[in-house]
């Protein structure tokens, strides 16, 4: 099994693929994550990555291949996998596409959550992440109960590098131009299941997971 999130930056694939993973036996692919992680690592890959994600540009397809690649061979057992922020352009997803006879596997849902874009930047200037686990919050939507510490871990939050007003709008031009095609596209594969992300977190969830139920 393999699930697809789709949507604009903050939308709130992150936010939703916690609780899919909570809820369904999903192996979590996070392509924005794993390359955030090699940045941190200052390894080969982060230093070829930082650059573009700096700029809110989208990090080469080859690079981004080669990531879900290796992720994939990493067989951890689980019924399925979860994409979220792969693929993000048409050649990624034709990638995917061929190479999925070879994984044995299929993709069964794509879930595109739709938010309005003056949410969408209020959304990701008032993000917080944790710097140990991950956990995303906001300080608005979904605070801490503790200001500034993770409530999963204890961990100390920090904003994202590429959540400035500058790239934020840059991230939301990128996307248009380059992601966005990917509706239609799936679309006509049928496999295209439309989220309304403009309602709080749970009332988004509800949507997804009672499609993911039905799987
Ligand atoms: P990536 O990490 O994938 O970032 P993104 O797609 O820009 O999306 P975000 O993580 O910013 O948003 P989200 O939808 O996960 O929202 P979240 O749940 O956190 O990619 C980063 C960079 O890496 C890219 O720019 C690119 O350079 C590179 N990259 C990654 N993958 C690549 C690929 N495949 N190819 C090439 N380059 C790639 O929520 C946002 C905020 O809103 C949070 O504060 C949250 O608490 C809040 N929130 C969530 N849901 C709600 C709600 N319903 N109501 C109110 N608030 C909410
Ligand atoms: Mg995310
Ligand atoms: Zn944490």
């Amino acid at each position: 099994m393999l699930i697809i999130l789709l949507g604009p930056p903050g939308a709130g694939k992150g936010t939703q693929a916690e609780r899919m993973t909570r809820d369904f036996e999903l192996t979590y692919i996070s392509t924005g994550d794993i390359l955030r992680s090699a940045v941190k690592d200052n390894n080969e890959l982060g230093r070829k990555a930082r650059q573009y994600m700096d700029q809110g540009r989208l990090v080469p397809d080859d690079l981004v291949v080669d990531i879900v690649k290796a992720r994939l061979m990493d067989e951890d057992g689980k019924k399925g996998a979860l994409f979220d922020g792969f693929p993000r352009t048409v050649e990624q997803a034709v990638f995917l596409e061929k190479a999925l006879p070879d994984l044995g596997a299929e993709i069964n849902r794509v879930f595109s959550i739709e938010v309005e874009e003056s949410e969408l930047i209020e959304r990701l200037t008032g993000r917080r992440v944790c710097s140990d686990c991950g956990t995303s919050y906001h300080l608005k939507f979904n605070p801490p109960k503790v200001r500034n510490v993770c409530d999963q871990c204890g961990g100390d939050l920090y904003q994202r590098d590429d959540d400035s007003l500058e790239t934020v709008q840059e991230r939301l031009k990128v996307y248009k131009k380059q992601t966005e095609p990917l509706i239609d596209f799936y679309r006509t594969r049928d496999l295209l299941s439309p989220i309304d992300g403009n309602q709080d977190i749970e009332g988004v969830y509800k949507q997804i997971s009672s499609v993911l139920s039905d799987l």
